[in-house]
């Protein structure tokens, strides 16, 4: 068998569209080393940079990482600035490398709450990024689903107020195109590292056809390796999106094989 750190074998693999990492088990996999868990953290970056390479090698289309939660804001506040500096830090150093890769950057979450520094830095990257065409790299931070969501309900709302948007007309695809992933797919596949399975308030809306895959790998252990199996395990699974098989063909295409993934589709 081909190994697994080249790539799955393409030939005969579905490649989900869209990706979700929730990147889980810094802390301990730092406790576990006697060292403080920042050194997680620090060492969780380095499998950011290793994940987001091989996911834009795969042919998959957007990947997107939840790398702090609303929730998070509760931890200590060294380890929350410490965080932060690590956010400043990968931005400044690796936009040079995602444009050499032709990624696009998109962020998503409640920026107002972050520092103005790294504020400014996300906006930065992902403006100068977004003329790229490659994948496109989407950073959860200072985010949550149901924030996004009820901001997504309070917009319409308001519309509705000003005239703008007839009530009969909110459905699913209006809800979705207020949403912080406007124009992207849904997810297709999302990985939760470090033996935890659920998905803590991660993008709820658009992972509710995704298949979930859990490893007990732990983020700092995290690399081309796994991505690799993860996809190759989705490839495995038969989505029915609640239909029986024989409609499938028709009915859903979310997904692409390779030549698909391969032919410059455009998302915003
Ligand atoms: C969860 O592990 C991880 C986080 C809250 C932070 C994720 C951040 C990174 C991977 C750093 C780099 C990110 C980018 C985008 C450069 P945890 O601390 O909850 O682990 P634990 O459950 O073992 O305590």
């Amino acid at each position: 068998m081909k190994s697994l750190l080249n790539g799955p074998d393409q030939s005969s693999h579905v490649i989900p569209r869209h990706v979700g990492i929730i990147m889980d088990g810094n802390g301990r996999w730092a406790r576990s080393r006697f060292m403080p868990r920042i050194w997680g953290h620090k060492r969780g970056a380095d499998s950011v940079r290793e994940t987001v390479k091989a996911a834009a090698t795969s042919g998959v289309k957007v990947l997107s990482l939840f790398a702090f939660s609303d929730e998070n804001w509760g931890r200590p506040v060294d380890e929350v600035s410490a965080l932060m500096g690590l956010f400043d830090h990968y931005l400044s150093h690796e936009i040079n490398a995602l444009e050499q890769q032709n990624i696009r950057l998109r962020v998503m979450g409640n920026l107002e709450r972050l520092p103005a520094r790294t504020k400014a830095l996300l906006l930065q990257a992902s403006e100068r990024l977004s003329v790229r065409s490659g994948m496109v790299l989407n950073l959860a931070v200072s985010y949550g689903a149901r924030a996004e969501i009820t901001d997504a309900v309070r917009e319409i709302a308001q519309r509705i107020r000003e005239g703008i948007i007839d009530p009969a007309h909110v459905d699913e695809s209006l809800l979705a195109s207020h949403l912080a992933t406007a124009g992207l797919p849904d997810l297709d596949l999302v990985i939760r590292t470090s033996g935890e399975q659920r998905l803590s308030n991660f993008m709820l809306w658009q992972s509710s056809y995704a298949e979930l895959y859990f490893t007990k790998v732990q983020w700092p252990d995290f690399g081309a390796e796994d991505f690799n199996a993860a996809l190759q395990e989705f490839s495995s699974r038969q989505r029915r999106f609640g239909l029986v098989e024989q409609d499938l063909r028709a009915e859903h295409s979310h997904t692409s094989t390779v030549a698909d993934a391969t032919a410059g589709e455009t998302l915003c």
